[in-house]
């Protein structure tokens, strides 16, 4: 039986992920970084130094593994942990030229798909909503101002070159960033993490806690 997803997206530092976990075990449901799985390619390519015109080959070979254990989900690239690469520079610098391929999007689609098919999910990312699970009657958009995006990510200490990021992400010709329709958009720009969370589970309605 297909379970049930709760989709968050927003642009780059919007508190997607932070929120998103919140919500996740709030209502006992697995939290999932779509993102991490560009990421973890995008770590690959950088790796094997994967020429763009060799992408669909090597995304074909399978060479990403999920492993769900524990409630948390690992990616593995060739049996090796992608997890302490997915912020490294090289990484974000490389993750949203290659999420434009279709390719890529096919391959990480099927496995949040596949997971989807196990779990009831909360899952973050840019097309959730509008394309990954269209269907779902949770969706959510949360945005927040450039300026206080910058300063939440220069807080977290990373090297991101976030506006550029976004601007790939929002003029891609596939599943680029939108609003998706039917969802509730929340500016976070002047909320606390408790303030989103508590709008985000005010607006599940019945939605059942897996564990009660
Ligand atoms: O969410 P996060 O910042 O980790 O995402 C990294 C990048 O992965 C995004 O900037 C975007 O290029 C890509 N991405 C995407 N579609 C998603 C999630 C992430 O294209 N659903």
């Amino acid at each position: 039986m297909a379970g049930r997803v709760i989709a968050i997206d927003g642009p780059a530092a919007s508190g997607k992920s932070t929120v998103a976990r919140s919500v996740a075990s709030a209502v006992g449901f697995l939290f999932v970084s779509s993102g991490h799985f560009y990421r973890a390619l995008a770590w690959g390519t950088v790796v094997e130094g994967i020429p763009d015109e060799k992408l669909n080959d090597w995304v074909t070979e399978s060479p990403l593994t999920v492993e769900d254990k524990e409630n948390t989900i690992s990616l593995l690239l060739d049996g090796k942990d992608a997890t302490p690469h997915l912020s490294d520079p090289e990484v974000a610098a490389k993750v949203s030229q290659i999420a434009t391929f279709p390719c890529m999007r096919d391959f990480v689609n099927s496995r949040l798909h596949a997971l989807a098919e196990e779990r009831d999910l909360v899952m973050e990312g840019r097309d959730i909503g509008s394309v990954v699970f269209p269907a779902t009657p949770w969706k959510f958009y949360l945005d927040a101002s450039p300026e206080e995006r910058a300063r939440r990510r220069a807080r977290q200490g990373d090297e991101d070159p976030i506006a550029e990021r976004d601007r790939l992400d929002s003029t891609r010709v596939t599943a680029p960033l939108v609003i998706p329709e039917g969802s509730i958009v929340i500016d976070t720009t002047h909320l606390s993490l408790e303030q989103v969370v508590d709008a985000v589970i005010a607006r599940l309605g019945n939605i059942e806690p897996l564990n009660p």
